[in-house]
């Protein structure tokens, strides 16, 4: 079986992973986006590669460099990321780390929107985006092994990461406050919760770099487990 005793934790496995914002388009100029920056998901498949396995990366719009040893495939919105999840499945374990923006404006102008001298704004009507992580969950030949989530909050972290584990069907979700205060959007370090079925693991303040490291071991436990 892949992964065996002596080599790398991770070898055979492939694990697709999202990672980022997405920006929404509103007219060539101009989009919905979010604070992400993708340094938690980047650092996952940094890890993951560096256990040994082959790892695709589904990246949002980032300043940050492709992770050493990943394949990326880049993608602007929400649509073109779920499509992007899809091909690049089957895989052993997914983990959706993107901030996935909820909304997109219901119409994507092909022209730059104009003031019109009225002075009165032009609405912006929203759709709801398809939820990556649901759509994998709920679909039976798609879905891997091992499906994680993350949750964002800002309030009610543990009882939303149970509803969104429930309701998305993920195996675990990395459940994350994301205050102001608490600098993790754009930051270095991050203080996580893993909600599972069988409980809550509370994990230090860590690096980003360490709760990737911490998850991968964790994954590899999992999998490698008799
Ligand atoms: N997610 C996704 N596709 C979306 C929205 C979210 O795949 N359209 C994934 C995220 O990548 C994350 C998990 O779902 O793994 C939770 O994202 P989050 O934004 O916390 O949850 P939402 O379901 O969007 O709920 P809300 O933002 O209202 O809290
Ligand atoms: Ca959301």
């Amino acid at each position: 079986k892949p992964g065996g005793a002596g080599g790398k934790p991770l070898a055979g496995r492939h694990i697709v992973i999202t990672s980022g914002p997405t920006h929404e388009p509103i007219d060539p100029v101009r989009y919905i986006a979010n604070r992400s920056s993708g340094k938690q998901g980047h650092a996952i498949a940094a890890a993951a590669a560096a256990a040994g396995a082959r790892v695709t990366l589904v990246s949002g719009p980032v300043t940050i460099p492709d992770p050493p040893g990943t394949e990326v495939i880049h993608v602007e919105s929400a649509r073109e990321m779920l499509q992007a999840v899809k091909t690049a499945l089957p895989a052993d374990v997914a983990i959706m780390a993107a901030a996935v923006a909820d909304w997109r404006s219901e119409n994507d102008a092909s022209q730059k929107i104009k003031k019109d001298g009225s002075g009165a704004p032009p609405a912006l009507c929203l759709v709801e985006n398809p939820d990556i992580l649901a759509t994998i969950g709920h679909h039976d030949s798609l879905r891997p092994m091992l499906l994680i989530g993350f949750a964002a909050e800002t309030q009610n972290l543990i009882e939303n990461a149970q509803s969104k584990l429930q309701r998305k069907r993920a195996d675990w979700i990395v459940a994350n406050d994301v205050s102001p205060n608490t600098g993790v959007m754009g930051g270095d370090r991050n203080t996580v919760r893993i909600v599972s079925k069988s409980g809550v693991e509370d994990w230090p303040e860590l690096d980003k770099a360490e709760v990737a490291l911490r998850l991968v071991n964790r994954i590899a436990d999992f999998l490698n487990a008799d």
